[in-house]
């Protein structure tokens, strides 16, 4: 088995105080794997993905990113640790180019030198930005801007990348292109951490899976098996028993 990426143990997290938003969140995330959660609505999973960033309070429980406690470390600090994030919304600059915004994925590290060989290693993973490198990220489709958001996080050349419902308002197509692009992502060495609505596409690019409800993980397991589960059809992928 590969090593421990990022480990999270009964974590609890919350927002305002005295309101736990994560109530004893446990998951494991191997070094070169891809994990989804699920779950519906308001479960979570943004703040679990925010609280492994160091963007909202840990209250108690603890998250390891290669054996390492990154609990309390401040956000800026995560990127240098390793560890880039995707928000869901509000991801990149959109009056800067394809190629400015590129460009401040790596600010954080100060390597000015190499800059221009960063972004133009994006461009070969990402040759639709290439293209469009001089436009306004602003004026791009919208997997086009998601892959801005990818690659800009990609700068920062994360050991862990977490995305935030990467294919929310894609076209089934557009999806499709975009979670290939996760998997060429994992196949240079980056372990990745999933949060999806989408959970037919999720699972099918993703090797183990959780499901996260009221705050806790409630089940998990690979994703072949979610895919199959009658209990996650019916509660995720839109498949209901008895008509299908
Ligand atoms: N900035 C915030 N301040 C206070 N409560 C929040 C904030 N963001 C989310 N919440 C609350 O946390 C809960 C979980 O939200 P979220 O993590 O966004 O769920 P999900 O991503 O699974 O839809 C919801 O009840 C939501 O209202
Ligand atoms: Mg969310």
């Amino acid at each position: 088995m590969n090593a421990s990426a990022l480990a999270v143990q009964d974590l609890v997290a919350g927002y305002v105080p005295e309101v736990n938003i994560l109530r004893g969140v446990g998951l494991e995330i191997r070094s070169g794997e891809i994990v989804t959660v699920l779950g519906p609505n308001g479960a979570g999973k943004s703040t679990l993905i925010k609280a492994i960033a160091g963007l909202v309070t840990v209250r108690s429980g603890s998250i390891r990113l290669f054996g390492e406690e990154i609990s309390g470390v401040a956000a800026h600090e995560m990127v240098q640790r390793g560890l880039a994030y995707v928000p869901q919304t509000d991801n990149i600059f959109a009056r800067l180019s394809v190629e400015e915004n590129l460009e401040m994925g790596a600010y954080s590290h100060g390597r000015g030198i190499t800059l221009r060989d960063e972004v133009e290693r994006m461009f070969v993973l990402f040759p639709r930005l290439g293209e469009r490198r001089r436009q306004a990220s602003g004026t791009l489709s919208g997997g086009e801007r998601q892959m801005v958001a990818v690659a800009r996080a990609l700068m920062a050349k994360p050991r862990v990348l977490m995305l935030d419902e990467p294919s929310a308002g894609l076209s089934p197509k557009l999806v499709g292109i975009l979670f290939g692009k996760v998997r060429e992502v994992r196949e240079l060495g980056v372990t990745i951490l999933l949060v999806e609505q989408n959970a037919k596409a999720a699972l099918a690019i993703s090797d183990r899976a959780y499901v996260l409800a009221e705050g806790r993980e409630r089940i998990t397991g690979s994703a072949r098996d979610m895919l199959a589960s009658p209990e996650i059809g019916e509660l995720y992928l839109g498949v209901r028993r008895g008509l299908s």
